[in-house]
């Protein structure tokens, strides 16, 4: 089965960098069809000549977030949900192209752009019959959030530091989704106003039960996916340059 990753992106100064670190992994996995949608009013020249010369199958999509949605910059960044409505975009793009297709293959995963995936990943993932999960390092304020597997091979509990009570508590680079689970149940999105840190278990609950999941990484006993962050790089010089008139981006893209 083909592997739909839907990845949420924003016009930001190392969104280049972002994707290229990206794009650098899913080159080395088989059958792996690149959904990427752009937080924006319009598809970017930048996403789209990246894509085109990637050598990568993809699809480029754009949603952007209504403005009451977005960040301010006094917000903390916990304070509004990211990604959501893209996602939803890839979603329903994948709907739309499976509309007439009875028993839609493939499996679903939402990488965000921020994170480090590795190849063996993707091999776990691939076998996805309606719910695999497997742990996330340097996520929810620990070394690594996981999922633990009781000796029925089942998941039975939730090892994580921060709400560990949630129904499904595991970030969204946590869990991959079979593609006819996902079509089949109509209309099963992200919620926008899901209440914080909630987002993966209410989307989860619409599709699956804690003991049907299926737990990968050797019953998720190895980490192939961090969520990494970047640092803001610092742009002082350049602020201060472009108050006289020099940008040094000009004619140059990044
Ligand atoms: C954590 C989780 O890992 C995300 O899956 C979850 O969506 C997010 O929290 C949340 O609470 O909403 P975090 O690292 O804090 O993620 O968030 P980001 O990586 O900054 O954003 C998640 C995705 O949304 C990224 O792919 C990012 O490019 C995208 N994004 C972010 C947008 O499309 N628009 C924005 O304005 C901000
Ligand atoms: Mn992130």
């Amino acid at each position: 089965p083909v592997i739909y990753v839907i990845t949420p992106t924003y016009t930001r100064p190392q969104q280049k960098a972002e994707l290229t670190r990206l794009k650098s992994v899913f080159l080395h996995v088989p059958a792996l069809h690149w959904i990427v949608v752009e937080d924006a009013p319009k598809k970017s020249q930048m996403v789209s000549n990246f894509l085109e010369s990637s050598g990568l199958t993809h699809t480029h999509l754009h949603q952007s977030t209504p403005q009451e949605w977005k960040l301010k910059d006094s917000d903390p960044k916990w304070r509004k949900p990211r990604g959501v409505l893209q996602r939803n975009a890839g979603i329903r793009w994948l709907r739309s192209k499976f509309a007439h297709d009875a028993n839609p293959r493939g499996v679903v995963y939402f990488a965000d752009d921020d994170n480090t995936y590795s190849v063996e990943l993707f091999h776990e993932m691939r076998d996805t019959h309606k719910v695999s999960v497997w742990p996330v390092a340097l996520v929810g304020g620990v070394l690594v959030e996981r999922p633990l597997v009781g000796s029925n091979g089942q998941v039975s509990s939730w090892l994580a530091g921060w709400k560990a009570d949630r129904p499904f508590a595991m970030d969204m680079a946590g869990f991959a989704v079979n593609l006819s689970l996902l079509l089949n149940k109509s209309g099963v999105e992200f919620s926008i106003d899901a209440p914080i840190g909630f987002q993966e278990s209410v989307f989860l609950e619409k599709l699956i039960t804690q003991e049907e999941l299926e737990p990968k990484a050797d019953l998720c006993t190895k980490v192939y996916v961090w969520h990494t962050r970047t640092e803001q790089p610092d742009l002082k010089q350049e602020i201060r340059l472009n108050k006289v008139g020099k940008h040094t981006d000009e004619g140059i893209e990044l």
